[in-house]
């Protein structure tokens, strides 16, 4: 079957940039990646490659397999390496003004027909749209991390885009091997709505003292049938990227259910940020 999307460009080879490139090339499509500089792309190939020979090791991936993968990834440092593209997916650093202002000069060197989507998490999409030439063709396209393993992608529909943009991004996503999930452009979009508010009440009953850090997390595994508890998944996120995406989430709706909790700011204020730091909800006693 031919593919409605071949040739895909990438923004971004960081931690989301290098898992969406592995996801897209081992679906069949070119992908060429914008960086900052030569540095970048080595350094985001190399651990592409690390994860592939991590799936190599578990007898899910064979040599040849991995070198046709990595065949379909190629680095680029100026955006008029990127013509030709027909979709692009922006995954660079989580700053307004940084993203549109590379969205504008990708907008530019990609022309009129290429679908952009942005891979945000707490910037609005239907902001972002106004950055490029033709809004009506810009949505985002949120993947969750790590991109190649997480089943889900959501598609967000910014207030501008076209409802054969959407269609379209739906046989993209299905063609990835992925589901896709359509919803609306709303801080915390669907996933991280339902999250975010449900990791503040956790926290707060932990600083209520309802019970132990352990306790919660072992009642939610056990009583809620989730994978992982909810402070051990705190201390994975990071609590300064929790605090981050609620803070904002709160500051665009003011509903009190974003509302960072006490104890979560100053965790985040004392250098306590969770598994990175060594020091969080269920790394350490505190
Ligand atoms: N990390 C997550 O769990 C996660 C999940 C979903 C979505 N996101 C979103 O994905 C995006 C990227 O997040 P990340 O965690 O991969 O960040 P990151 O810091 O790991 O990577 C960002 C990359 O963007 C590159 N970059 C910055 N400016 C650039 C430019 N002008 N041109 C080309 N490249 C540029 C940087 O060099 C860096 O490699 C953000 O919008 C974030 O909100 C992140």
């Amino acid at each position: 079957m031919t593919k409605d999307i071949q040739r895909v460009a990438l923004l971004g080879l960081g931690t989301m940039g290098a898992g969406i490139a592995q996801l897209v090339a081992q679906s069949g499509h070119e992908v060429t990646v914008l960086e900052t500089d030569q540095a970048r792309i080595d350094a985001g190939t190399a651990f592409l490659r690390r994860f592939l020979d991590a799936g190599i090791a578990r007898g899910k991936l064979t040599e040849a397999g991995r070198d046709e993968i990595l065949g379909r990834v190629h680095g680029v440092t100026d955006p008029s390496g990127l013509t030709g593209a027909e979709l692009v997916i922006e995954a660079v650093t989580e700053r307004r003004e940084v993203k549109r202002e590379l969205l504008a000069a990708v907008a530019d060197a990609v022309g009129p027909e290429a679908l952009i989507v942005t891979n945000t998490s707490a910037l609005s999409v239907t902001d972002l749209a106004t950055a490029v030439p033709r809004p009506e063709r810009f949505a985002g396209l949120h993947f969750f991390n790590p991109a190649p393993l997480m089943k889900v992608i959501e598609i967000v529909r910014a207030l501008q885009t076209d409802e054969a943009v959407i269609e379209r991004l739906v046989v993209f996503v299905g063609a990835l091997g992925k589901d896709p999930v359509v919803v609306k452009d709303r801080p915390g979009f669907l996933v991280n709505r339902l999250l975010i508010p449900y990791l503040n009440d956790v926290v707060q009953a932990y600083d209520d003292e309802l019970a132990s850090a352990e306790d919660i997390d072992t009642a939610v595994r056990l009583g809620l049938g989730h994978k992982q508890g909810p402070l051990e998944l705190i201390d994975m996120i990071g609590l300064d990227v929790h605090e981050h995406a609620t803070s904002r989430a709160y500051e665009a709706t003011l509903d009190p259910a974003f509302a960072p909790p006490p104890l979560l700011r100053q965790m985040v204020a004392a250098g306590r940020l969770g598994n990175k730091s060594g020091h969080g909800f269920r790394t350490e006693k505190h």
